[in-house]
């Protein structure tokens, strides 16, 4: 059924070319008839450990392969020194610090000489003068009198950053702890332990760790702070594919994450080698940043959590490997016992872990996705199994189901039916597709059902070149399409409730996806025009739709309308926000009526969002294209307004309560 009020305005239009300063477009804003309620959780972000946005990333651990447990052990790390050097160094196992964590190193020193063990850290270790860091590791000695461990923070150029020393090492596994403070910026340092004098220490968890965090909460504070600057109404994770695994046997199992780290399982990312054109075989998850973690962050930024769980099914664009539906229980349980651990009282198995962990107050998850981008009768047979007993146990919680990985083809028409049948809560729909995909769809859900289940944009970015290229780029063409199309979304706030772009971070020098919505280094991040647009939608969210007439002459581009406007009211200010995105070369002459409003305040607030269709952001000039706030004198209900060329633009015009 298609909703009454507001028709396909954009698609009404009629083309011409707008060249004089007289209003060719007439914009009215009907401020007395607000319409659908918009989501708190419209706009949020999608995190997933790809292109190293954990490890090497959010999660700020310094040393990469910290307790010996990649496949190759010492991948990472290198021995040398005058005293038996790389044969110095050895990797066992027997009485390990905890059965997860099983490999250790075995530093064996004749005592001629210093026995040196490097680590690389991820591409090299960002320090920043006067930061301070922890030094920590598991350490123990079978010898009466055991050597000394030195440590030392050395630049790229060798030179000494930080150093210090642990001595009193037992035959027993003891963790040791040690503050140093970085003397330089260096984004490529790393870490040297030395070992002199004769003996033999076992290492194992060696970290360093920054002390400043987020919050004090552990992670990166440049990359948190970017979430937090969206001001987003949830987080999705910890993917994506990493949840669905090759096969299942590395699947993501959100319970090997939560705990003391020592306790948390190691396996290899899933990025690690699915791009033969962009390997990465130093790609692990430690799960530093677990679920716990990924749950304070939300309640650090402030948004709702939505974990993503597997459904018993290993990624369909690889194995395809599927838990038989009779031996699902174990899956099922895993949702169960996470509903416990993020909102159960602490008197309860789980939710007395999280209570261990720090946080003895529920996290209050409302929503939970079952399968990432799962498709076809497999995955409705799994979901069905879920829901099934969720439902039943737990009607409280949204369930997120999948429409797999287009947003139109035969997979995607297959499940939105049967989706529809079992009444799913709310349908994850993902599009990576050129720009032009987006301008063309702005009006895709002006047609959508308004009484099935609500809509999920969960994955969504305008490629430049095309889906997984390494041509693509964060440039401002993508990023304008990408918001003529969100005025899609807002202005069906009643079926869209959720959407995020994907993926969310990108390290310059490891990345195995573009195009990504924040870019860093070790030291640094930015964001992209893309992340201002997230940015402006999510901060001028508004709480209910507007609706908007657009009449006159629009110019067109490709034979298509290519001007887009939304507008929402924000019921604590009353303010009118007015959402417009003129994505031609010409500016756009507009006459801008507020229905309804007799007297709106004196001036408004405009943001600009502008640039070339080429510009990209970068950490030279991280704002090249980024929001320019300035006011506005309104003369009354009725102004002109010149919306630039290729440009966003949010008003906001106080309308009264
Ligand atoms: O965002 C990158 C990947 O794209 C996600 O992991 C997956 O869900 C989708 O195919």
């Amino acid at each position: 059924m298609k909703r009454g009020f507001l028709l396909p305005v954009v698609a009404a239009l009629a083309a011409a070319t707008v060249a004089s300063a007289e209003p060719a477009v007439t914009l009215t804003i009907q401020a007395d008839q607000p319409g659908a309620r918009i989501s708190p959780t419209m706009w949020g972000i999608f995190f997933e450990d790809i292109n190293y946005g954990a490890d090497g990333g959010l999660y700020p651990e310094r040393v990469k392969n910290r307790s010996f447990e990649f496949p190759n052990p010492l991948m990472g790390w290198r021995a040398s020194g005058t005293d038996g050097g790389a044969r110095a160094v050895t990797v066992c196992e027997d009485d390990p610090i905890g059965t997860r964590n099983r490999h250790y190193a075995r530093i064996t020193s004749v005592g001629i000489g210093t026995v040196t063990l490097a680590n690389e850290g991820f591409f090299g270790m960002g320090v920043e003068r006067g930061a301070e860091f922890t030094f920590s590791v598991y350490g123990r000695s079978p010898d009466a009198k055991p050597p000394t461990l030195e440590f030392e923070l050395v630049g790229a150029d060798g030179k000494r950053l930080a150093s210090g020393s642990i001595k009193g090492f037992k035959t027993e596994w003891k963790q040791f702890e040690k503050t140093i403070t970085a003397s330089a910026t260096d984004p490529k340092a790393r870490l040297n332990l030395i070992v002199t004098g004769k003996g033999t220490l076992d290492l194992d968890l060696v970290s360093l760790y920054p002390k400043k965090t987020f919050k004090n909460h552990g992670l990166r504070p440049d990359m948190a702070q970017m979430l937090a600057d969206l001001k987003p109404g949830f987080m999705r994770f910890p993917g994506g594919c990493i949840v669905e695994g090759h096969w299942l046997t590395n699947r993501y199992q959100w319970k090997t994450t939560i705990g003391p780290v020592a306790e948390r399982k190691l396996i290899m990312n899933r990025w690690n080698d699915e791009f033969k054109h962009r390997p990465s075989p130093d790609y692990y998850q430690s799960f530093g940043l677990g679920f716990y973690e990924f749950f304070q962050l939300c309640e650090d930024i402030g948004c709702e959590p939505l974990p993503i769980l597997n459904c018993g099914m290993a990624c369909q664009f690889n194995s395809g490997e599927l838990c038989p539906l009779d031996q699902l229980d174990p899956y099922i349980q895993d949702a169960l016992d996470l509903i416990e651990f993020a909102n159960g009282p602490v008197t309860s198995t789980w939710g007395a872990k999280r209570a261990a962990m720090g946080h003895p107050k529920p996290f209050n998850m409302k929503l939970l996705g079952i399968g990432n981008e799962q498709w076809l009768q497999q995955y409705i047979d799994r979901y069905t199994a879920f829901a099934k007993v969720l439902k039943a146990k737990h009607p409280e919680i949204k369930l997120v189901s999948s429409a797999g990985p287009g947003p139109d083809d035969d997979k995607f028409k297959f499940a939105w039916p049967k989706l529809r049948e079992l009444n799913a809560d709310i349908v994850d729909e993902h599009c990576y597709a050129r720009p032009d995909w987006f301008l063309n769809n702005a009006t895709r859900y002006d047609k959508y059902d308004r009484n099935g289940p609500k809509v999920f944009m969960g994955e969504y970015a305008a490629q430049s070149d095309k889906t997984v290229s390494v041509n693509n780029r964060n440039n401002w063409e993508c990023a304008l399409a990408e918001a003529a199309y969100m005025t899609g979304l807002e202005r069906n706030a009643d079926v869209v409730v959720m959407s995020s772009y994907a993926p969310l971070f990108g390290n310059v020098e490891g990345w195995q996806w573009r195009p990504n919505l924040i870019w860093c280094d070790n030291l640094r991040s930015y964001g992209t025009p893309n992340y201002y647009v997230q940015q402006l939608f999510s901060r001028n969210r508004g709480d209910r739709v507007l609706p908007v007439q657009l009449s006159g002459a629009l110019p067109k581009e490709k034979d298509q309308p290519r001007f887009y406007a939304t507008a929402a009211r924000d019921d604590k200010s009353g303010e009118v926000i007015l959402k417009v995105v003129n994505a031609t070369a010409a500016p756009v002459e507009t006459s801008v009526n507020l229905s309804g409003v007799t007297k709106p305040g004196r001036k408004a607030t405009v943001t600009l969002l502008i640039g070339a269709l080429a510009d990209e952001n970068s950490f030279e000039s991280p704002r090249k294209v980024a929001p320019v706030t300035s006011t506005r004198d309104i003369a009354g209900p009725h102004f002109s307004y010149a919306f630039k060329p290729h440009s966003m633009t949010v008003l906001r015009v106080p309308a009264g309560k």
